[in-house]
């Protein structure tokens, strides 16, 4: 259905696109900041201890619930001691401005309180995704200089091994109940928590400085370290008012891991912004709880991606008939294709648009996004927010008429744009190759009325269940394993996650190909680099597709297996 649309729902936050793209400016954003009347330039003054000082002291800021259905909740007032006693604590330590503290925690509160308690001493909050194995950590904290580690001793397991490797590493702190003798270089969270006080004076940050790194992957290399500045606080509250349409009495829930920018920049710290109530859950995807947490809590706002909403869709109509959500008012998605079927179903079972928003880890924030006030076109990511000017670009950068495919770019400038690359100024500026351009490494199209449609990657960059996945540490990993003589991985379609990842791998002499070593290597990748990233499927093959200088052709190796032309061939070695 080409031409189906949604009819606006009703006037929110935004009470109309056209008018704002005329009249809205950043500057006008900034009046909400308590640094524009002489406060401490930090994004957790900006994010807790504003609200701590004023009538939304005894207000939850953070409704907890473990993965075994334990509950607890936070005030405002009782997340300004806790971030103020992790700040000291760190300061304890000997931690300085711009030290790199990671975070490797599943989803507990610990993870808000450590991550705003490190912005407040002017540190840099380095989040990792629980489910990376001891080499996507090691890669990570040696790329950064990482110089804290925050997390509990069952995940440290997986770090001890690679802990020589950590040169810079200061102290590892042991989120735990425990007193007894730490292991070297570790100390216990808590016992530091109750000697610490719970004031402390927030630092006060350059618009610049980092807040954030966030480690996303690329086409070559090992991921790379996009930092953040505090003034992404800028862009971060007006789209949470704009396109999440955040409201005072909100319960809001955003199903992002901290490990990834969704759930930093919207899971974290742009409501928080506004003084909306947080969920946040510790288990794992299941339809059931899912449903039922959105029903017990009665979830107003919802930000959540295209995978879990297709797994909603696959559990079926009776399961979710068995809930009601009466107080659901707001449904918004992100991190890969939103499929119109999905939003019919939502509309269909839940009486709710699904409104698809567009933007990257390096953007830090949303760019292109719909909204309550306007039409939904499904399948297409909407439009920019006011304030921001994209546009479909040709390699000299030439704006490209409605109708025509190129790469999808944005003038240079908004406020949560990446402050740097860490350690890694070249690869900053590829980002800026088109002159007058950042560009996304998206291909998409615009249409008469300015909707955006995204198309697919420029580059190889794999999105399975919308966690990004670059197929270069796939290889790498590969790689280490003894049977593995050469590898390439792409991401092939798939209905539920958008992509899994695929491996091609050639075996070393005296290996042979069989069921068992497929499911072997697959583990092996599993538990060395991610539990997200490991290849689905591996097929055996003799050789992979180069060029002359020996580049695996990853584009040919999907070409193939999508049934398709594998296009020009002249760069190949036979
Ligand atoms: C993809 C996630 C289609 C895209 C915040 C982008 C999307 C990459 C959408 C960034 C969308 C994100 N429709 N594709 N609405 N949103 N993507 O860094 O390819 O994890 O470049 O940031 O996800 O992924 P990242």
């Amino acid at each position: 259905m080409e031409n189906e649309t949604l009819p606006s729902e009703r006037a929110g936050n935004l009470e109309s696109y056209e008018k704002a793209c005329k009249d809205f400016t950043w500057a006008s954003g900034e009046e909400e900041f308590e640094w524009s009347s002489g406060g401490p330039y930090n994004i957790a003054h900006e994010a807790i201890d504003k609200h701590a000082s004023s009538w939304r002291k005894n207000k939850v800021a953070l409704y907890w619930e473990s993965a075994s259905g334990k509950m607890r909740k936070f005030t405002f007032g009782e997340m300004r001691r806790e971030t103020n006693r992790f700040a000291n604590t760190l300061v304890g330590l000997g931690a300085k401005r711009g030290d790199r503290v990671f975070v490797y925690l599943d989803r507990i509160p610990e993870a808000y309180i450590t991550a705003f308690g490190t912005m407040k001493m002017g540190g840099i909050f380095a989040p990792i995704f629980s489910a990376l194995g001891p080499d996507g950590v090691r890669d990570r904290m040696l790329d950064a200089g990482a110089r804290f580690l925050v997390t509990t001793p069952q995940l440290f397991e997986r770090v001890q091994p690679v802990m020589e490797s950590l040169t810079e590493l200061s102290t590892v702190i042991l989120v735990s109940a425990g007193t007894e003798q730490a292991p070297d270089k570790c100390v216990w969270f808590r016992e530091l928590m109750r000697a610490s006080s719970p004031d402390f004076e927030t630092e006060r940050m350059a618009p610049h400085e980092p807040y954030v790194i966030h480690y996303t992957s690329g086409t070559t290399g090992k991921p790379k370290g996009v930092l953040h500045g505090h003034k992404a606080m800028v862009q971060q509250l007006v789209t949470s008012k704009f396109v999440l349409d955040l409201k005072e009495g909100d319960t809001y829930w955003c199903t992002s891991d901290p490990g990834w920018v969704t759930g930093t920049s919207y899971g974290m710290v742009g409501p928080w912004l506004l003084g909306s109530s947080l969920l946040s859950y510790e288990g794992r995807f299941d339809p059931r709880t899912w449903y039922s947490l959105l029903e017990r809590y009665e979830v107003t706002v919802w930000y959540t991606a295209p995978t879990a909403l297709r797994m909603l869709m696959k559990a079926g109509d009776d399961l979710v008939g068995e809930f009601s959500f009466p107080s659901l008012r707001h449904v918004c998605s992100v991190g890969e294709p939103l499929n119109p079927e999905v939003i019919r179903w939502a509309m269909r079972t839940m009486g709710k648009r699904v409104h698809d928003t567009w933007w990257q880890t390096e953007t830090g924030a949303m760019l292109i996004c719909n909204y309550p006030c306007s039409t939904i076109k499904p399948g297409s990511m909407g439009r920019p927010i006011p304030g921001i000017q994209a546009g479909i670009v040709d390699e000299e950068g030439q704006d490209l008429p409605p109708g025509r495919e190129g790469f999808l770019a944005v003038r240079p400038g908004w406020p949560s744009m990446m402050v740097g690359i860490w350690r890694n100024a070249p690869r900053y500026r590829e980002y800026f190759k088109i002159p007058g351009w950042y560009v996304s490494g998206d291909m998409a199209f615009r249409d008469e009325e300015g909707y955006f449609w995204f198309l697919g990657r420029a580059d190889d960059v794999i999105k399975s269940s919308g966690e990004r996945i670059g197929p270069f540490e796939v290889e790498s990993a590969l790689l280490e394993h003894p049977a593995v003589a050469e590898a390439g991985v792409i991401g092939k379609p798939d209905e539920i996650r958008g992509e899994i990842v695929k491996a091609f791998v050639s075996l070393r002499p005296g290996y042979v190909p069989s069921d068992w070593l497929k499911a072997e290597v697959s583990q092996f990748v599993k538990q060395k680099l991610a539990a997200y990233a490991y290849p689905k499927e591996i097929d055996f093959v003799d050789s992979l597709p180069k060029t002359r200088s020996g580049k695996i052709l990853r584009r040919v190796l999907k070409a193939r297996e999508l049934g398709q032309e594998v296009g020009d061939l002249s760069t190949l070695e036979k």
